[in-house]
């Protein structure tokens, strides 16, 4: 199953009923495998989840720690790119060249890398002798 099936498989499952906005995200871990997550809102709206921050959970629990490549899916006008956060938690996992596929289930698609979603991220070399 391609990453864009699998993210826009899991976006099924999302739980949004406050914004109504469903993403899908599946994630391509370097040993192969593929992990998926969807957005999980809260009533106590800052309490819920991206589904980047999803597909990376099921992925480490898995035992993986490395991402190789992303697909994150939404039904809007224009590829939905994921949210500050979520782009300093993929780059905990993921190189600067890692491609992010951003698609709208309309077939669009934007990539770009991790490094051009979030130039000069924050890493464990800037705490080297702190
Ligand atoms: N959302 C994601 O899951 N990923 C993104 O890349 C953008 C935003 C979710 C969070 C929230 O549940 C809904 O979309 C509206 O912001």
């Amino acid at each position: 199953m391609s990453l864009r099936d699998a993210a826009t498989k899991v976006r099924e499952n999302a739980h949004a009923p406050y914004s109504g906005f469903k993403v899908g995200a599946a994630l391509r871990a370097a040993s192969g495998a593929v992990y998926a997550g969807c957005n999980v809102e809260n009533v106590a709206y800052p309490e819920g989840t991206c589904a980047e921050a999803g597909a990376i959970a099921a992925m480490v629990a898995a035992g993986d720690t490395e991402l190789v490549e992303i697909y994150v899916i939404a039904d809007s006008p224009t590829p939905v790119t994921p949210c500050g956060g979520c782009r300093q938690k993929l780059a905990e996992f993921g190189g600067g060249a890692v491609p992010v596929t951003m698609g709208t289930t309309d077939g669009a698609e934007q990539v770009m890398t991790l490094s051009e979603l979030l130039p000069g991220a924050f890493n464990a070399e800037h705490m080297a002798g702190g």
